[in-house]
């Protein structure tokens, strides 16, 4: 859980449960939790009980259903209040091409040496990945807290999340702590989630998010905007937010 709380005021309108929440920088530290960064009123709060850096993935070995887009919203998200880094796996990274814009991302050269990614100075670490890293993929699950598999709606493009999954099932046998979700993307407005989508992850054995994110332009334009953050679409904000949140509370954060 990520906790923005307001000193003065004692009520924060980004709170998720503000009956859970410490009222002030002391309460904060005796609740054992460790104040990050304060700017004007707000003191930003380290991820509850947080020791070490969480590495999300982005992968999907089909093109073009939105890993990039999404990896650079949850990086801008998380950015908000915590250390965030992101790596382009991909050599000819789109996301590469935007990073001076993105000042309070961090972008992490890919030289190949999994283990350092580890040592990383970040609350979280964002991967991205090219759909044709399937050698590599393997190995960067192992390294993974969380791999997010974006989809479309379409009975097809839920097809081919399989490949994709029985590589996070392998990972899984040898770290049982690597948690996966499918996110529904580019959801056209009054899509009703077909029974059968549904039955295919099951099947999979995929664990279906339930935050979705919808169809918007603002994703289009969320490059140049570092993000949807950087737009006035406040229902992307939202589904942004609702997937971060999600992935840390699947994450026991
Ligand atoms: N939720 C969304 N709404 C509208 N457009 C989107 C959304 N998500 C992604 N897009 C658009 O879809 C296209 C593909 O997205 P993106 O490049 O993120 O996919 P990818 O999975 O990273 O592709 P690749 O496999 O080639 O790396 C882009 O033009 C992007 O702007
Ligand atoms: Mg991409």
């Amino acid at each position: 859980m990520i906790v923005m709380l307001c000193e003065n005021c004692h009520t924060s309108d980004t709170l998720t449960d503000i009956t859970k929440t410490p009222k002030n920088a002391t309460e904060v530290r005796e609740r054992g939790w460790s104040v990050l960064i304060e700017i004007h009123n707000f003191v930003s709060l380290e991820i509850y009980n947080s020791k070490s850096m969480k590495i999300i993935t982005v992968a999907h070995q089909k093109g073009g259903v939105g890993k990039t887009t999404l990896a650079l919203n949850l990086a801008a998200c998380f950015a908000q209040g915590l250390r965030v880094g992101i790596l382009d796996t991909d050599v000819q990274g789109s996301l590469s091409g935007i990073k001076d814009d993105l000042d309070s991302i961090i972008f992490v050269p890919f030289d190949g040496q999994l283990s350092r990614l580890i040592e990383q100075p970040f609350d979280i670490l964002i991967i991205d990945t090219p759909p044709y890293l399937t050698n590599q993929l393997p190995d960067l699950f192992a390294v993974s807290d969380f791999v997010l598999v974006p989809s479309k709606v379409g009975f097809f493009d839920v097809m081919a999340i399989k490949a994709t999954i029985e590589f996070l099932k392998q990972a899984e046998q040898k770290r049982p702590q690597l948690k996966y979700g499918v996110v529904l993307n580019m959801v056209k407005p009054r899509t009703a989630l077909n029974r059968s989508v549904q039955e295919i992850l099951n099947d999979y054995g995929a664990t279906l998010l339930t935050t979705t994110i919808s169809d918007r332009v603002s994703y289009t334009r969320s490059a140049l905007t570092s993000g949807v953050f950087g737009s006035d679409d406040e229902k992307a904000k939202e589904e942004v937010t609702g997937l971060a949140d999600e992935i840390l509370t699947v994450l026991g954060l």
